[in-house]
C-alpha cells in the first residue's frame, strides 16, 4: 500500500527522491533555517541585497548609527544580516550576561574562523576543550602578582618613548603608541628587547594586514576554496609565515639564552609546554603571535584614544597631574607597582575612554543551546552579536553618554553600575585573560607622558573606523608642552 503510494500514478520516483533530497537539506540547514525564522520575525536596519547589514563595520556612520539609534528603534533585540548568515545583536547589559556571563556560550562564530590566518589558532579564535585546557594552563599566570614582575620593562619602554617627544609639538600620538606598545611587547612576551631601530624594522608584529572587513563586504570571499585564490589570502598567508618563522626564532632564542630573571610569557609557555604533552611547541607558536597580537592594537588605541580624551578635558587631565604629582613629588624615578595603584583618578579616565571607545568594539558567539530573550527564543547554534561599543553609549544607563565624565567609574558609581554595562574586556569566563596586564601598561604609559607634557587638542578631528580593533581614520592628533615650560611660563 505505502509502496503503491510512493510509486504509484500519484507520486513517482523523481518526485519522492526530490522531497527526500529537500528533507536532507532542511536538516543540513535546520539552524540556518530556524535563525533565519526568528531574524524574519524581528526588526532591525534596512539590509542591502547580497552584503546585508555588512557595512556597519566598514563605515563610521553606519556603527554610530548602530550605536545610537538601533536600540531606541528595534528594542532590546534585533537583527542583523552578515551577508546571507542571520544573527542578532543584544544590548541591554541583563542580555549580555545571558550570552556571554554563561559558560554554555563559549564558542566563537564563524568570524573568528576568518582570522584564524591572521591571529593564528590561540586562545582568541579557539573553541571546545582546546581552548579550555589553554585557558586552564595560561590563566594562573595572568595574576596581579606575577604580572607587576613586569613593570619595570613597561617603565623602560614608556621612558625611551617619552625621551623621543623632545622638540615635537603636533604628532600623530598612533604612531607614537604603536612603538611604545611593541617595544614592551616584544621585550615582556618575546623575551627579546627591541633594541634599535633595525630590529624593529625587522619585526613582522608591526606590519599586519587584516582582511576580516573586505572578507564580509564581498561575501563571496567567505568561502575559502574562492578566498584562498586571491591575492589578499596569499599576502595573509605569507605574513602569517613570517610571524611563525620569527616567533620559532625566539623560541631558539630563549632557548639558547639561560636567564633566571626571564620572565616573558615565551619562557612561561615553554615550561607549561614542556610539562603538558596538550600544550605543544606549535600551540606555544599559535598562541605567542595570539598574544602578541592581542595585545598591540587593543593597547595602542586605548592609550591613544586616552590621551584624545584628557587633550580635550583639561580639568580631567589637570586631576590626573596632581595625583601624579602627588605620587612622585617631583621625581622622575620609574614607576612601581605600588605606584601604579595609587592611580585612581587615572584609571577612571582609562575606563571612562574605554567606555566611550572600547578598543574591541564587537565580540561574537554561536548559541550552544536556545536561549530566551525577551519574547523570544534564540535557537542553539543562532549568531549573537554584542557591541559594547553600543552598550556603553544607551542613554538609559549612561546619562548624557557622549560627555566624557571619570566620575561615572568613582567607586560610589561604580557599585550601582550592572556588571555587565561596562564590557570593554568582555565578561564571563571568555573575558580578555590580558586586562589586568593592560592596565598595568595603559598606567605607565599615560603616566610617563602625562609626568613630563602637558597635552592639547591638535587640529585634525577623525572618524572612527572598525578594522577589529576601533580606529581613528586621519589619526589621533594632538600637542605637546613639557610640563616644566608651563611652569616656568607661569611664574614669569
Ligand atoms: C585595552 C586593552 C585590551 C582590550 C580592550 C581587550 C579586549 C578584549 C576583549 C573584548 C576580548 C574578548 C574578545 C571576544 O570575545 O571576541 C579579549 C580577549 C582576549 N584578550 Fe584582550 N584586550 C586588551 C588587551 C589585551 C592584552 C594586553 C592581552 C595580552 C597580553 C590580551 C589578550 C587577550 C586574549 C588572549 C584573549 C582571548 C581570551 C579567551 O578567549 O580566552 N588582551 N580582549
Amino acid at each position: 500500500m505505502f509502496e503503491k503510494m510512493l510509486l504509484g500514478d500519484r507520486l513517482p520516483l523523481s518526485t519522492f527522491v526530490a522531497v527526500f533530497l529537500l528533507i536532507l537539506l532542511m536538516i543540513y540547514f535546520k539552524t540556518w533555517l530556524r535563525c533565519s525564522w526568528l531574524v524574519l520575525k524581528l526588526k532591525g536596519p534596512t539590509a542591502l541585497p547580497i552584503v546585508g547589514n555588512a557595512l556597519i563595520i566598514a563605515d563610521s556612520a553606519r556603527m554610530e548609527y548602530l550605536a545610537n539609534v538601533c536600540h531606541t528603534l528595534f528594542g532590546r533585540i534585533f537583527r542583523i544580516w552578515v551577508s546571507v548568515i542571520p544573527a542578532v545583536m543584544v544590548l541591554e547589559p541583563k542580555d549580555v550576561q545571558t550570552i556571554i556571563g554563561s559558560s554554555k556560550h563559549n564558542d566563537k562564530n564563524f568570524l573568528y574562523a576568518l582570522m584564524h590566518n591572521f591571529i593564528g589558532e590561540g586562545l582568541i579564535s579557539n573553541n571546545g576543550d582546546k581552548w579550555k585546557i589553554h585557558r586552564k594552563l595560561i590563566q594562573p599566570h595572568f595574576h596581579i602578582n606575577i604580572l607587576e614582575l613586569y613593570v619595570n620593562s613597561f617603565c623602560k619602554s614608556s621612558s625611551r618613548q617619552v625621551r623621543k617627544l623632545k622638540n615635537v609639538k603636533d604628532i600623530n600620538v598612533n604612531t607614537y603608541v604603536n612603538d611604545c606598545v611593541l617595544d614592551i611587547l616584544h621585550e615582556t612576551i618575546l623575551g627579546i628587547p627591541l633594541e634599535d631601530a633595525e630590529t624593529k624594522e625587522k619585526s613582522p608584529f608591526r606590519k599586519g594586514a587584516i582582511t576580516l572587513p573586505i572578507r564580509i563586504q564581498k561575501p563571496w570571499y567567505l568561502f575559502d576554496y574562492l578566498y584562498k585564490f586571491t591575492t589578499i589570502a596569499q599576502d595573509e598567508l605569507s605574513q602569517k609565515t613570517k610571524l611563525h618563522d620569527y616567533t620559532r626564532k625566539m623560541i631558539e632564542l630563549n632557548k639558547s639564552i639561560k636567564n633566571d630573571s626571564n620572565h616573558s610569557l615565551l619562557r612561561i609557555f615553554l615550561d607549561i609546554s614542556e610539562n603538558n604533552p596538550q600544550f605543544t611547541e606549535d600551540d606555544v607558536v599559535n598562541e605567542i603571535c595570539t598574544f602578541m597580537l592581542a595585545g598591540q592594537d587593543s593597547v595602542a588605541a586605548a592609550v591613544a584614544f586616552s590621551l584624545h580624551c584628557l587633550a580635550y578635558n583639561q580639568e580631567a587631565q589637570a586631576k590626573v597631574c596632581q595625583e601624579l604629582d602627588e605620587i612622585f613629588n617631583g621625581s622622575d624615578r620609574c614607576a612601581d607597582a605600588s605606584d601604579l595603584r595609587k592611580m585612581r583618578y587615572l584609571e577612571q579616565c582609562i575606563k571612562e575612554t574605554l567606555r566611550l571607545y572600547p578598543s574591541v568594539p564587537i565580540i561574537a558567539r554561536k548559541l550552544s543551546e536556545d536561549v530566551t530573550i525577551d519574547k523570544y527564543t534564540l535557537p542553539e547554534g543562532c549568531n549573537v552579536f554584542i557591541c559594547p561599543y553600543a552598550t556603553h553609549r544607551l542613554a538609559h544607563i549612561y546619562e548624557n553618554p557622549k560627555k566624557f565624565d571619570p566620575d561615572r567609574f568613582s567607586p560610589e558609581n561604580l557599585e550601582k553600575l550592572h556588571p555587565y554595562a561596562f564590557i570593554p574586556f568582555s565578561a564571563g569566563p571568555r573575558n580578555c585573560i590580558g586586562y589586568k596586564f593592560a592596565y598595568l601598561e595603559m598606567k605607565v604609559i599615560l603616566s610617563s607622558i602625562l609626568r613630563s607634557y602637558k597635552i592639547f587638542p591638535s587640529h585634525t578631528k577623525f572618524s572612527i573606523l572598525y578594522r577589529i580593533t576601533l580606529r581613528a581614520k586621519g589619526g589621533i592628533w594632538v600637542r605637546f608642552e613639557p610640563r616644566e615650560a608651563i611652569k616656568n611660563n607661569n611664574n614669569n
